[in-house]
């Protein structure tokens, strides 16, 4: 099974070696929380080197076209922004693909890692990797449609990691480019500490590149991971909406200085992250919003996790009521740490 020989197609991020050890930096896709505010806000900061969109689901009869609508190439440009798809329709996946390449994306990533129950009973998302074969034929067809790369984001297994050897083997012998693993199952959840040793075993069994994900909270973190496991480049979650200066961070570590924020970025950040914000939405949404990005951001040192739950249980009719209240912690935050 799966000894097809197929040519790797070039990739946008370049992989290799740099003289300062430096290495890709990736936004990791986050549906809900990590949207394109977020995402537009986040990269008025920057300092990562691509990021993916979360997942346009192609569901059993998709409408093609309202779908690869939602996807726009250059929305944090000039920083490549990769589209993702979920599903397992061998014949949607790849039209959907060639909507997406005709939209300008720069790779499109297959996605075999959402737990969600719904999109696991459809034979999506991490249901994939319950099945190899059908791995491999979700993402062959992919390949075979586009011209430009195509990836696969993975978890190290569905219930167990049995079949983690056979899921990269079949990922890779479809033509891929490079993969990302996030070495949790899908019972695992968030749960237990993402199992770095996985990625490590993967490196050592594809000779596409890993990129390494999952549990990188400093830079120390990615730095490690990189360490204990070889891993290509690095992509970052949940650590960049705790830390959106992570990756300037990275930059700064990779050129020899040390980053120190300015309080005028941060600013920005929220300024950029309501401007994104569609204007129509209720008030309460928009508040609602700002708390779960607050949620994770209070969440940085341990003056802040020490008013998180205020500043989650906090009630106001606008959200600049809510801002102005963060941004009084988190300044006494910052000058405690200076
Ligand atoms: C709220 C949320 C939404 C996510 N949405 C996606 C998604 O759309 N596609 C995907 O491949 N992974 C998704 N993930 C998984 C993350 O990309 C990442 O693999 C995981 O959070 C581990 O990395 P981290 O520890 O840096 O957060 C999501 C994670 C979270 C927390």
């Amino acid at each position: 099974m799966l000894l097809h020989s197929t040519p790797f197609k070039a990739t946008c991020i370049s992989f290799a070696k740099k003289p300062n050890c430096s290495f890709p930096l990736f936004l990791a896709p986050m549906e809900g929380v990590g949207d394109q505010s977020f995402r537009k806000a986040i990269a008025s900061i920057g300092g990562f080197d691509e990021a993916v969109r979360d997942f346009l689901r192609v569901s059993a009869q998709p409408h093609l076209k309202s779908l690869a609508s939602q996807y726009q190439h250059d929305e944090i440009a000039p920083v490549p922004l990769a589209a993702q798809l979920m599903g397992s329709d061998v014949t949607f996946m790849a039209e959907m693909a060639r909507e997406l390449e005709l939209k300008g994306a720069p790779r499109i990533d297959l996605n075999c890692g959402c737990p969600s129950n719904t999109v696991t009973g459809k034979g999506a998302g991490s249901s994939l990797l319950k099945n190899p074969q059908w791995l491999y034929e979700v993402a062959r067809c992919m390949v075979k449609a586009v011209s430009i790369p195509v990836t696969a984001k993975l978890r190290s297994g569905f219930e167990d990691t049995s079949l983690f050897k056979e899921n990269l083997l079949a990922a890779q012998e479809s033509g891929i480019s490079y993969l990302t693993l996030h070495p949790r199952t899908k019972l695992e959840g968030y749960g237990p500490p993402a199992n770095w040793e996985l990625i490590a075993e993967a490196k050592t069994l594809l000779s596409i590149p890993v990129v390494g994900n999952g549990d990188i909270l400093t830079v120390s973190d990615a730095l490690n991971m990189v360490k204990q496991t070889s891993c290509d480049a690095v992509m970052i979650g949940r650590g960049s909406i705790i830390n959106p200066f992570i990756f300037q961070e990275m930059k700064a570590h990779f050129a020899g200085r040390v980053y120190q924020p300015k309080w005028s970025a941060l600013v920005r950040y929220f300024e950029q992250f309501f401007q994104a914000t569609p204007a129509h939405i209720p008030e309460k949404t928009k508040i609602n919003k700002l708390k779960q990005l607050l949620g994770f951001f209070f969440k940085s040192n341990e003056f802040l996790l020490t008013k998180r739950q205020e500043i989650l249980r906090f009630q106001c009719d606008h959200y600049s009521a809510l801002l102005e209240l963060a941004y009084s912690y988190i300044k006494k935050s910052w000058q405690k740490q200076t």
